[in-house]
């Protein structure tokens, strides 16, 4: 495990990698990361060899797999991502059929207008220019008719790209950073049509094979479409306890694809689908202790949850003399729940002598030091896996420290190997 430096778990390398550098994603982890895992576990020289991500994000593990030559299959909640993941899988982009849909789109957006005034989302509204957003609305309505889902895929990842490139302020770092200003004098027809240019280009150097598919599909319930133990390894990173929330990462996304168009929209349609992972995915309200005590999770991880109640209360009472209002000790009790669910379904696709590769990240909610790895790989064991092995990557959150609020508490982020 020597290739695990201090870069594996962030996205930096992927922004130098055709195909990983489609899309900006703050939380995807390393490509390096898979690759080295596909010759450490020698999945080459298999013939069976089949690699399962359950939180597939802008698809890191399935692209990596893809250009590696080995079959991988991966479940991911969000429509928005989803729709990524599958344009970038496939590689049978033809660079003469993208320059004739170019110039149909061009001709369209000629053509035709958009009330940015009435019609666009306020959000939106706030960040681009209307003449900008005008031409991203008219290309977004042109790419959407396109009848080749291949094509449209693509044409609205190139879009999603661009959304970033013409924006007022950084829109996803992770969060909107309204502080910076974006330099960028280019047109957004210009930054379009390159973006595509270089895509397809990127696409013709590669073999043209597809190895690995994507589901629309919450890793927290059994997917009917992968069988039992299909998979010989799974290569993932779950959302971090209290670290993210995936549903505002993709916002400005997903309220221009008309996916969503407000809050509520977000929590119903997005957080909903997916492991709760920040206090904004849930009402206090629907935490029943009486319920939580009945479930699958407690009665076969009762010393464990034993041990989280116990830190629950802890943390409450740190909100409390803190005076702090979010409901991290609830989050805490959601979250192992939601990933001893997805531990499950890994466990389900794993064959017997299948390992799983998870990045993870410790926490510590009001300064209550929660060991996530740790506790991760005690549930695995309880669900059937065998042994668990933590290595740590670095040291994490240090950029916070600054903070007034912030814990001192040095947090990890490590690669747990369950077996
Ligand atoms: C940390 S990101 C994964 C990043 C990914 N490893 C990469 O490099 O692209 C976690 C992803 O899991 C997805 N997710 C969260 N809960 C999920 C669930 N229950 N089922 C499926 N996907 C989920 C989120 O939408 C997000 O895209």
């Amino acid at each position: 495990m020597n290739f695990l430096h201090t870069e594996i778990g962030s996205a930096r390398d992927n922004q130098r990698s055709p195909i990983h550098n489609w899309y900006k994603f703050t939380a995807g982890f390393s490509y390096k990361f898979v690759e080295e895992i596909i010759k450490l576990e020698g999945l080459k020289d298999f013939d069976n060899a089949e690699i399962f991500d359950p939180f597939a994000g802008c698809g890191t593990t399935l692209v990596s797999s893809q250009k590696e030559g080995v079959k991988a299959v991966g479940n991911e909640s969000q429509a928005f991502m989803f729709d990524v993941i599958k344009a970038k899988l496939n590689w049978t982009i033809k660079r003469d059929r993208v320059n004739k849909y170019l110039i149909t789109i061009e001709n369209y957006i000629n053509k035709n207008l958009f009330d940015v005034e009435s019609s666009a989302n306020p959000l939106l509204k706030s960040l681009y220019d209307f003449e900008k957003l005008e031409q991203l609305y008219l290309i977004r309505n042109s790419a959407e008719v396109i009848r080749s889902q291949k094509y449209r895929l693509f044409f609205k990842l190139a879009l999603s790209q661009t959304l970033h490139k013409v924006a007022i302020h950084p829109i996803a770092v992770p969060y909107i950073s309204r502080k910076k200003i974006l330099s960028n004098n280019n047109s957004v027809w210009d930054v379009f049509s390159s973006i595509c240019k270089k895509m397809a280009e990127d696409t013709e150097s590669l073999d043209n094979l597809i190895y690995s598919k994507i589901y629309k599909q919450d890793s927290r319930k059994a997917n009917r479409f992968i069988k039992n133990n299909r998979c010989n390894t799974c290569i993932t990173s779950p959302p971090y306890l209290n670290n993210l929330d995936y549903g505002e990462v993709s916002k400005v996304h997903t309220h221009f694809f008309d996916i969503t168009s407000s809050w509520n929209d977000i929590t119903n349609k997005i957080r909903k689908k997916l492991v709760t992972g920040a206090t904004t995915h849930y009402n206090k309200s629907d935490f029943n202790k009486k319920k939580f005590l009945e479930s699958d999770f407690a009665i076969d991880n009762m010393e464990i949850v034993t041990g989280l109640i116990e830190t629950s209360v802890n943390i409450k009472n740190k909100a409390i003399d803190k005076g702090g209002k979010k409901s991290f000790d609830l989050l805490l009790l959601f979250y192992f729940r939601d990933m001893y669910l997805v531990l499950k379904e890994i466990r389900r696709v794993l064959m017997q002598a299948g390992k799983a590769y998870l990045i993870l990240g410790d926490s510590a909610p009001y300064g209550v030091y929660v060991p996530t790895t740790k506790i991760l790989g005690e549930i695995a064991m309880n669900i059937g896996f065998e042994s668990f092995e933590i290595h740590k990557i670095r040291t994490r959150g240090t950029k916070w420290k600054t903070l007034k609020h912030r814990h001192s508490i040095e947090l990890n982020e490590n690669v747990l190997i369950l077996k």
